[in-house]
């Protein structure tokens, strides 16, 4: 017997998206839950470590417009351009609303917060017009801003009174003629089940770079809620975009961050060349993270790699490189004590996963899966659409990585993720409130938590042959070969294959604990049937895509092609394989370009 809630509104997740939109609402004096499988402050948001994008011009001179202007050209012009404007100008003011509720950013001589540089954020070249060259707009908190965001939120939060039922897992969504009514989750202490009735439920469930083996992303990122949400008929966005970012520990992928190379740090390939000088002459290492990530492998093709595969480059932060480059911001000169101020984590990162002194050695790094451009399409104000029309589902909202609004497009530059999910946040757990005040309350079945219950029994009682770890292991190795940095159909198709082999392995699973408490093994089985799903849509997201554009580079269809396909793709679900709608990009103010860096 599932035990009831009954709250006004149910956030799903809590990392910054989740936590921005909870206390937004507990804030207005909404009753609300916060449902999340982790304990919040482990949310994958405390991985992000570089900082925060705002125009607040504090080291130099910068404007929303162009923090807008470089969101869309970094996106490919796939970007929603209404979406990056909001994002642009609201940043500003939700830095400094983060900084009032007590978030302890790095400070200027003066007191101001500090700024750096990041991939993709730039200005005019004043000595070479009709140039760019790197802004300092990124707001930090040495390399733990993410985690700072968590901790600040979570406070408030606490302070607002928020209810938080962790480690719960959500099995399904109550969606009943076209409105979410709640949703059903399971107590991973108990194995209990639990129905959630709301007027709103708010997605913020991050992720799921665990399609891939090399990723930035933690365990838990396995796209939960993006899987359940599609498999209840809401098409998934532009699936076919998933970022790599350049810079992963070697083998391992753990995120070193671009912080590394907006402090000064820089690229060099087997022959001791800066290769990104040749590549991009103006932003050199902080060039976009789609640009970047393909010409490391470029490298490695051309036999310019290193390593004991020669399959990585070298990333350099020794403050004698940095000073004999000048590559630090406006080539000022540095010292191993600033860096360690500046990147301690990172620094750890290397001693502990390199096994060496990154103020003495060069270390090894290659491009690590790390975010999702696309996935469940909302609206500005974190709506989830349904169609192409942009028809909403009553009571549902999306925000953060879970969520396509679309503000990177093809692409998303670094430092846009953390202010993209207080942005849209926030956005959603206004319009919520909006919603809740004026919707009704609508019963739920008293059959809601059937699937939840058929799903769980039906994995315990399973006793099929096949390995949950094996498939798993499968299918990442497939998407890290087939579906990776660059593309090409015949291997797509292959992938393709494969995934739907191990779909089918997947129904022949069995787990070997049956119990209720803490039953890691049952969770990891359900994470997989997420995934599966997600790895699929992606590879056919991708092969559907007859053109090359930010992360999505097939070298059988190297050229952008703006005739067909400046569009965004809605992939359904239909009869167990995927279904393809359209819907145009938003374009207010630039028209798409040649991207130049
Ligand atoms: O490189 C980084 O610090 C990552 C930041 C991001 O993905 O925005």
């Amino acid at each position: 017997m599932a035990t009831l809630h009954k709250y006004d509104a149910v956030v799903v997740g809590a990392g910054g998206a989740g936590l921005w939109a909870s206390f937004e609402l507990a804030r207005a004096g909404v009753n609300c839950a916060v449902i999340t499988k982790l304990y919040p402050t482990r949310s994958h948001t405390g991985t992000a470590q570089g900082g925060i994008a705002a125009a607040l011009g504090n080291m130099e001179e910068d404007h929303p417009e162009w923090h807008m202007y470089d969101t869309v050209k970094g996106g490919d012009y796939l970007v929603d351009q209404d979406a990056a404007e909001i994002l642009a100008d609201e940043a500003v003011v939700t830095v400094i609303e983060l900084e009032h509720l007590g978030l302890p950013f790095d400070r200027t001589p003066d007191g101001k917060i500090e700024q750096r540089r990041f991939g993709g954020h730039s200005k005019p070249d004043p000595n070479n017009p009709g140039k760019r060259i790197p802004v300092m707009r990124s707001c930090k908190s040495s390399d733990r801003t993410g985690h700072m965001i968590l901790q600040t939120l979570y406070q408030q939060n606490v302070k607002h009174n928020t209810t938080f039922f962790n480690e719960f897992q959500v099995l399904d969504l109550i969606i009943q003629d076209g409105e979410c009514r709640g949703c059903v989750a399971i107590e991973i202490a108990t194995g209990e089940i639990h129905i959630f009735h709301a007027k709103a439920v708010i997605l913020a469930t991050g992720g799921f770079g665990k399609i891939f083996k090399v990723t930035s992303n933690a365990h838990s990122l396995t796209g939960d809620l993006v899987a359940l949400a599609w498999r209840r008929g809401i098409p998934l966005e532009d699936m076919e975009f998933f970022q790599f970012h350049p810079t992963g520990v070697y083998e391992k992928g753990i995120l070193i961050s671009e912080a590394a190379r907006g402090e000064g740090g820089i690229l060099f390939n087997a022959h001791g060349e800066r290769f990104m000088e040749r590549h991009a002459p103006s932003m050199k290492e902080l060039a976009p993270r789609d640009m970047i990530s393909r010409y490391i492998f470029e490298e490695v093709r051309a036999g310019n790699g290193v390593g004991p595969h020669k399959d990585a480059v070298w990333l350099d932060v020794r403050p004698e490189t940095i000073n004999h480059y000048k590559s630090a911001p406006g080539g000022r000169h540095v010292t191993a004590h600033q860096l360690e101020a500046s990147l301690p984590d990172i620094l750890e990162f290397v001693r502990l996963y390199e096994g060496l002194e990154p103020m003495k050695e060069m270390f090894l790094i290659q491009p690590t899966a790390h975010y999702a451009m696309g996935g469940i399409p909302t609206d500005l104000n974190g709506r989830v659409i349904n169609d192409e029309k942009n028809s909403v589902v009553k009571g549902l909202y999306a925000a953060g990585e879970c969520a396509c609004v679309s503000v990177h497009g093809a692409n998303r530059l670094g430092t846009n993720s953390l202010i993209d999910i207080l942005v849209f946040g926030r956005r959603s757990g206004l319009d919520a409130e909006r919603y809740i005040k004026e919707a009704a309350w609508s019963d739920i079945s008293p059959k809601a938590d059937e699937f939840a219950i058929s799903q769980i029994e039906g994995l315990k009682n399973a006793n099929g042959k096949e390995s949950v770890a094996d498939i798993r292991k499968k299918m990442q190795a497939t998407m890290d070969k087939q579906v990776g940095v660059f593309r090409n159909g015949q291997d797509m198709k292959a992938a393709i294959g494969t995934i739907n082999d191990l779909r089918e392995a997947y129904q022949e699973i069995s787990i070997m604990d049956k119990g209720s408490r803490f039953n890691t093994d049952l969770l990891e089985a359900l994470e997989l049937g997420y995934l599966l799903d997600l790895a699929y849509v992606t590879a056919t997201s991708a092969l559907n895509r007859t053109e090359s554009r930010g992360g999505h580079a097939r070298e059988d269809f190297p050229i952008r092609d703006d005739v067909n396909w400046l569009k965004h793709t809605l992939a359904y679900k239909s009869n167990g394989g995927v279904e393809f709608k359209y819907k145009p990009v938003t374009i207010t103010k630039y028209q798409p370009e040649e991207r130049n860096y």
